[in-house]
């Protein structure tokens, strides 16, 4: 385990996978009741851009620092951006699971994973402040496993590994079948990396073939796709994806490519409406 989230925390990936979950959120919060909110790979939950780490990818500045709210910013991604600027006033990046924890309302919960043990210290830490925020040490896929479908029967699962294992798009297509079996209505977010080597259109196809309603998914590349040696973009596939969101961010895709000088963006139905 030697991915560090402080190396790449604010860059375009995040900002991607932030909207996205800021959007679904959103959306689930629209109804009264009570949502169980999972972060399988929690990270830290709070990363300081000024760390030597960070300073040295600088991947923030081509992230998050080339995003600014004013006047002419729509409301969905000034939505995400009130959302981590108290921590970008003060040289910080929220993580997902302290983004989740301020969205809560008091009859939601959150539960974020974390195996690494210094992390998962951190995580905690971050977390204390929310009362109905749970950080465990404990391995992502176990996390999803011990507590799904949740009570509240709404909610939804964050995906988000470092893939450092060779074999974790295989794992993630199990893991896929197993989350269909055991909460078919859930919504869940996966995140990838795009690398010329790595499987990603045999995964998308694993995702296809599970047939879980509304599977959509949206991708940012920052070099051709096919670029040996290098993270050229990154995707997130959403199973049940709520209503609005995937064209609400298909809206903003075309900003975000201009702000942060993507080289491509792409968003497409894997299973639409069934
Ligand atoms: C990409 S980072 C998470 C970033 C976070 N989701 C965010 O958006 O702010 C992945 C995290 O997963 C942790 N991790 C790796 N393998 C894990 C496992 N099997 N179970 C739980 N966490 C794991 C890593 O230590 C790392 O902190």
């Amino acid at each position: 385990m030697n991915y560090r989230h402080i190396y790449h925390a604010g860059n375009f990936a995040d900002v991607l996978k932030h909207i996205v979950l800021v959007l679904c959120l959103e959306y689930l919060q629209r109804k009264a009741g009570g949502l169980c909110l999972i972060d399988a790979h929690g990270g830290a939950g709070l990363y300081a851009l000024d760390s030597e780490e960070a300073a040295k990818t600088g991947e923030w500045e081509k992230g998050i620092g080339c995003l600014e709210a004013n006047e002419a910013t729509p409301a969905d991604l000034k939505l995400y951006l009130d959302l981590v600027a108290p921590d970008l006033a003060g040289r910080r990046y929220p993580g997902s699971p302290l983004i989740l924890a301020r969205s809560m309302r008091a009859q939601d919960r959150l539960i974020a994973a974390e195996l690494h043990e210094p992390t998962f210290e951190a995580l905690h830490a971050t977390l204390k402040p929310y009362k109905n925020a749970r950080a465990m040490h404990m391995d992502a896929y176990e996390c999803v496993r011990a507590h799904i479908p949740p009570k509240e029967r709404r909610g939804l699962v964050l995906i988000d590994p470092p893939f450092e294992l060779k074999d974790e798009f295989n794992t993630l297509a199990r893991q896929m079948r197993e989350w269909k079996k055991r909460w078919a209505t859930g919504l869940f977010m996966v995140w990838y990396p795009i690398k010329a080597h790595l499987a990603v259109a045999e995964l998308k196809e694993a995702a296809r073939e599970l047939g879980l309603r509304r599977t959509w998914v949206a991708e940012a590349l920052v070099r051709p796709r096919e670029r040996a040696g290098s993270l050229n973009g990154c995707g997130v596939i959403v199973f049940n994806a709520p209503y609005s969101v995937p064209e609400r961010v298909e809206a903003l895709l075309p900003r975000l490519k201009e702000a942060m000088g993507l080289h491509a963006t792409a968003a497409e139905w894997l299973v639409p409406e069934i």
